[in-house]
């Protein structure tokens, strides 16, 4: 299954494997100013909460937005203090004025951002600001792991089904779709390189949540784990976009 819907049908696995943000990503928020205790943060795609709970801890006050129903269940049983609102970011009702950030973790390539960024706009203080990043699984200046060729020949590149929107990696032309409408402008971008050792069953559960993988390609990717003695050392990268919002509009 290919789109958005696919999280909700993987969400157990999806609140067992999905990796956390690396700890220099909300060091940086906190720097920013962005992640302070008391913060009121719209959060857009939550999923099961692997953005949402680093910034519980951190003091913030959430709002959260999924469309998934089973996804949402696992949010609010997870964290109880978040409101969460069942619907996608183009349809669900916002306060005005009522958040001094918003946030879209691995999810703003799923929005209609003609829609999303006049209505996050709306719902930002002035002086407000959108932080857009994302997990990439796989970071491309490091070389080639043996597992990493391994996947290579499971899924070459250019033959993924592709994801909405520029390239995951390709932060230019993502600053470019999020500033073009005006309501917001750029104001600091930035990519953290990380690394995660994964077992041949993480590997499995994570690979199930990639929207753009199927059955074989995955059982293929966590045999080639166990080939490789059930352990490897995966290179991510998490590139972050803070955006501030325009006054006068
Ligand atoms: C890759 S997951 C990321 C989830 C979570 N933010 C995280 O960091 O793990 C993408 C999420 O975006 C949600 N999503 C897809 N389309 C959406 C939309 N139009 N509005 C809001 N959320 C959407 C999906 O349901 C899914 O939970």
């Amino acid at each position: 299954m290919l789109g958005p819907r696919h999280f909700e049908a993987h969400a157990e696995t999806y609140e067992r494997a999905r990796p956390p943000y690396p700890a220099q990503l909300w060091a940086r928020l906190a720097e920013l100013g962005l992640l302070v205790p008391g913060v009121r943060v719209l959060e857009l795609g939550a999923g099961t909460g692997q953005a949402t709970g680093p910034m519980v801890d951190a003091g913030a006050r959430v709002l959260a937005v999924e469309p998934g129903a089973e996804l949402a269940a696992r949010l609010r049983r997870r964290f109880p203090q978040v409101e969460v609102r069942v619907g996608t970011a183009e349809d669900v009702p916002l306060p005005a004025a009522a958040f001094e950030v918003a946030v879209a973790a691995t999810s703003v390539h799923w929005f209609d951002l003609d829609v999303v960024l006049p209505k996050v706009h709306r719902a930002l203080v002035p002086g407000g600001s959108f932080a857009v990043w994302r997990n990439v699984f796989g970071d491309p200046s490091v070389p080639l792991t043996p597992f990493r060729q391994r996947v290579v020949q499971i899924k070459p590149p250019g033959r993924e089904p592709p994801r909405p929107g520029p390239g995951e990696l390709d932060t230019t032309a993502w600053v470019e779709q999020l500033t073009r409408s005006g309501h917001f402008s750029l104001s600091h971008v930035e990519q953290f390189p990380w690394a995660i050792e994964l077992s041949t069953e993480q590997v499995r559960d994570l690979f199930t949540t990639f929207s753009n993988w199927d059955p074989a390609e995955v059982a293929e990717a966590a045999g080639a784990v166990e080939e490789l003695g059930g352990r490897v050392l995966e290179h991510y990268l998490t590139p972050l976009i803070v955006l501030q919002r325009a006054d006068g509009l």
